[in-house]
């Protein structure tokens, strides 16, 4: 196994950390709303302290992501933590846990609050891939109080899509599973939808321009890669589980994993031979977000074709579905494992080794308490 690994196994006290429920006596002071849609992830989190566990790492705990976190972390004398939540509460929730450990001064797999926020926030990512360059579909932000044909919005949206007629696409700027996507045929069919978005979440929204090719992820994440525990260093991300997602006929939005579960029948993976183009163009994408975010951990990308074949960027998710496959149910980002040699149990271990690899080469002020069991 990786060298840090081998040394740090023993030592390391992980808390896996899901989601709380703000409802739930004890857990916050004001129970308020969540703009995203709530989700605690905890059975997703139970897979990978098992997978931990499977990994000769003995000292790992589950706890929800709440006001009662700092006590349970210091009550099991954690020293490190995997953060599988999306937020319990309130707005940008997604850097709330990555906030607390910074805070707390304990080490994690996870992003930095800041790429947390920016990755949960689909505006914000998409004006800086715009920044850099990278395609993504035209898009006007609504924020929430605001109305597509008020002042200032209307001028944005004629300076993006002139008069333009749709398809549009309106969706939340911080949401989950096609939850609240719509697809608006017309221009006067935008108010509406963007109202029923808001009135959903309470929050910014986003009109794209809808694209109407094929839809593909890939997941990526940091060059240290484990198969079959032993570790190889590429001199670049990792981009693996290249997949076109598999629709319908009629279905032009996919449908909310939900309503239909994600299962092999949902997607394809790509073919090394025909598809290697469209991989390509995938992995070259993959590559350059994860670079120019300067990411720390894996994110699935979600990314449509247009007309054209050209590849667009719709979304990074910060925290791709780490579900372990069984019962016919799977996960996008664990789909094409097998073809790189990889078990679940690689992907947790590939996962946790480019988190400490980072850390201690990038972040060595951040993990003194890591430092030291290395030295001690
Ligand atoms: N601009 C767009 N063009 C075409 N389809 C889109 C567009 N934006 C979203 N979709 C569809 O809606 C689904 C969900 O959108 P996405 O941006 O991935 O948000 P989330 O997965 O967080 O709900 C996508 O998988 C895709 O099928
Ligand atoms: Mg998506």
């Amino acid at each position: 196994m990786f060298n840090l690994l081998d040394l740090l196994s023993p030592h390391l006290r992980i808390a896996v950390i899901f989601g709380g429920t703000r409802h739930k006596e004890g857990a916050v002071i004001t129970p308020t709303h969540n703009p995203r849609s709530d989700k605690t992830y905890e059975a997703v989190a139970a897979d990978i302290a098992a997978a931990l566990g499977r990994c000769g790492f003995a000292h790992v705990e589950l706890m929800p992501e709440d006001m009662t976190l700092g006590e349970r972390l210091r009550r099991f004398n954690a020293n490190f933590a995997w953060l599988n939540s999306g937020g319990t509460q309130g707005y940008a929730s997604s850097a709330h846990g990555p906030s607390l450990l910074e805070l707390f001064g304990i080490p994690y797999v996870g992003h930095n609050p800041l790429n947390a926020a920016v990755l949960d926030n689909k505006h914000m990512f998409k004006y800086a891939l715009q920044g850099l360059g990278l395609p993504t579909p035209r898009f006007v932000v609504v924020h929430f109080g605001e109305s597509i044909d008020g002042p200032g919005v209307r001028e944005h949206f004629q300076a993006v899509f002139g008069d333009g007629s749709g398809p549009f696409v309106v969706k939340p700027v911080s949401g989950r599973a096609s939850l609240h996507v719509h697809l608006v045929e017309q221009r006067k069919d935008l108010s509406a939808a963007v109202a029923a978005v808001h009135a959903a979440t309470e929050n910014s929204v986003l009109v794209e321009a809808f694209l109407s090719g094929r839809e593909y992820c890939i997941g990526v994440c940091g060059p240290l890669v484990i198969r079959g525990g032993v570790p190889t260093r590429q001199d670049r991300p990792f981009c693996f589980s290249a997949l076109e997602r598999t629709f319908e006929a009629g279905e032009r939005i996919f449908t909310s994993m939900d309503v239909k579960p994600i299962s092999s029948a949902r997607f394809r993976l790509l073919d090394d031979g025909a598809d290697a183009e469209i991989a390509r163009g995938l992995v070259a994408i993959g590559e350059a977000i994860y670079t120019a975010f300067n990411l720390e951990t894996a994110v699935r990308l979600d990314i449509r074709a247009g007309t054209n074949g050209n590849l667009s960027v719709l979304e990074a998710n910060p925290k791709p579905d780490l579900k372990f496959p069984k019962d016919g149910q799977a996960s996008l980002i664990t789909a094409g494992l097998d073809r790189q040699a990889m078990s679940y149990d690689d992907l947790i271990l590939t996962l946790l080794a480019n988190r400490l690899d980072f850390l201690v080469t990038r972040r060595p002020s951040g993990v003194p308490n890591i430092l030291r069991l290395l030295n001690g």
